[in-house]
């Protein structure tokens, strides 16, 4: 009796032992995911493709650079481009990856990493008009879009107080909307960054009149204080930049590089 006992609580144990580690080894430990926070309207760094997937040159880059310093993945978290620093400042988000300038404004409330692309605005127009501006001044009295919070606003309305040429303003959520109502003829002109004005001019009937040269450089921002983040982030960019990987992805989103 007390062997049957016996063999009853050893079958008993070592089959919890079993459970125990079936169990281990078929759940899968919690995947390590960065938060990355973006404004999908900026082609070909953000967009949404026809699948409705969240795609472009920084959702690769800031995936391959997350998984360089131990992410498994991204988780991409998408908002109107002004609510981007909020977010990130609320730990909604650990980093955005939206085109941002880098500027000393924003340097009050963000760390930035090193820049990965340079840029300028330029002034997009329709095709269909004949309405050609080759400068600021020229917008005079016209209805020109932009998106809020974007160095092309900060750059218009900068220009109106200091010129007092008076332009009529119109601040956008998104870019995509902007140039869709400049395409519908509902504005004359869209101030816009020079590589995503170069993309809309290939998806839309629109067309760059003039360029405005501001010498904006892009970065990833992180959280003040996240030192180790960006950091990390740096060396992986540093070096991902002067691997052929860069010219791969740049190849694949500009077409040459
Ligand atoms: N480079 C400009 C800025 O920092 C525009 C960025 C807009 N980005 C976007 N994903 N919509 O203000």
């Amino acid at each position: 009796m007390k062997g049957v006992v016996l063999a009853l609580i050893a079958v008993i144990i070592v089959a919890a032992i079993g459970i125990g580690v079936w169990y281990y080894v078929s759940t899968p430990p919690p995947k390590k995911l960065l938060k990355v926070g973006t404004s999908p309207d900026f082609p070909p760094f953000e967009y949404i493709d026809e699948k409705g997937n969240v795609v472009g040159f920084d959702m690769d880059l800031i995936r391959a650079l997350a998984k360089k310093i131990g992410y498994d993945d991204i988780e991409i978290i998408t908002m109107d481009f002004d609510a981007l620093i909020p977010a990130l400042k609320q730990g909604k988000i650990d980093v955005i990856a939206a085109g941002m300038t880098i500027t000393e404004k924003r340097k009050e409330e963000v760390d930035f990493t090193i820049p990965y692309w340079n840029a300028d605005q330029a002034i997009l127009v329709r095709k269909a008009s004949d309405f050609r501006p080759k400068s600021p001044d020229e917008l005079a009295g016209r209805k020109v879009g932009v998106q809020t919070g974007t160095t092309g606003e900060y750059y218009i309305v900068d220009y109106e107080n200091r010129t007092g040429i008076d332009i009529d303003i119109k601040s956008y959520s998104s870019f995509v909307l902007a140039v869709q109502d400049l395409v519908n003829g509902r504005i004359d002109a869209v101030i816009v960054d020079t590589p995503v004005a170069s993309m809309f001019e290939k998806q839309y009937d629109v067309v760059v009149s003039a360029i405005i040269k501001t010498g904006e450089q892009y970065g990833f921002a992180v959280r003040k204080g996240e030192t180790e983040l960006l950091n990390k982030l740096n060396q992986a960019l540093d070096e991902f930049m002067k691997s052929a990987e860069w010219s791969k992805l740049v190849q694949k989103y500009f077409g040459s590089g």
